[in-house]
């Protein structure tokens, strides 16, 4: 329940403040036991959300010894298709804080993504963003939605998370900082905002 308090603030100013009286914060739920997430679910009308903003940078890499995204199913179609409808590519992509690829890695972006416009550069994409730096270790952002390539700004959906990011949701924006035409490789910035528990 809401209620409104009186705070001063800076220079004796009178400033109307939301309190928030009966949120809690709760602590994430133990999955080692599945008796023990029910009750913190019961408990859940009561805790307060969090919020988390992240960004780093994707790394698609298609060409070299080391590829992380490979094309894993096609169409008879898809290599006539100015679109490369019907292409499926599997990933295991490197996160990054910086554009460049060196280390250390944030996290990876495990998962597909697939050619789904027949007329228009359209991806479906399917992934978990793991992440292994030490405050978010092992904790993930699941992200399923539509990505239109070549628009500058596209907004993708968090429609879910583990470990620090229990029952997130919220919204990735993903920007093309590079990409190379010939070989597909491409670095993608992503600025992520989720509310979780
Ligand atoms: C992350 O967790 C794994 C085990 O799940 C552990 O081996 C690793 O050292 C941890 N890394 C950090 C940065 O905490
Ligand atoms: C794209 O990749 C090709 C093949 O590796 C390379 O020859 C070319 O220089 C690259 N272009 C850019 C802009 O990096």
């Amino acid at each position: 329940m809401a209620k409104l308090g009186l705070t001063a603030i800076g220079g004796g100013a009178l400033a109307l403040v939301a309190m928030v009286a009966t949120a809690t914060t709760l602590a994430r739920a133990e999955v080692d036991d599945p008796e023990k997430v029910d009750p913190w679910f019961d408990r859940l009308s009561h805790a307060k959300r969090k919020t988390t903003r992240l960004h780093f940078y994707f790394h698609d890499t298609f060409s070299g010894k080391s590829p992380t995204a490979v094309r894993v199913a096609e169409a008879a179609m898809t290599n006539k298709s100015p679109t490369l409808f019907g292409a499926v590519i599997m990933i295991d992509d490197p996160l990054t804080e910086g554009p460049d690829p060196e280390p250390p890695l944030v996290g990876r972006a495990q998962g597909f993504y697939g050619s789904v416009g027949l007329k228009s550069m359209t991806l479906l994409m399917d992934m978990n963003l793991v992440f292994t730096s030490p405050k978010y270790n092992d904790s993930t952002l699941s992200i399923l939605g539509r990505n239109p390539a070549l628009k500058t700004y596209r907004e993708l959906p968090i429609v879910g998370g583990t470990g620090v990011f229990q029952l997130a949701s919220g919204i990735a924006t993903a920007k093309t900082y590079f990409l190379n035409l010939t070989t597909g490789d491409a670095v993608v910035e992503y600025n992520v905002i989720a509310r979780h528990y």
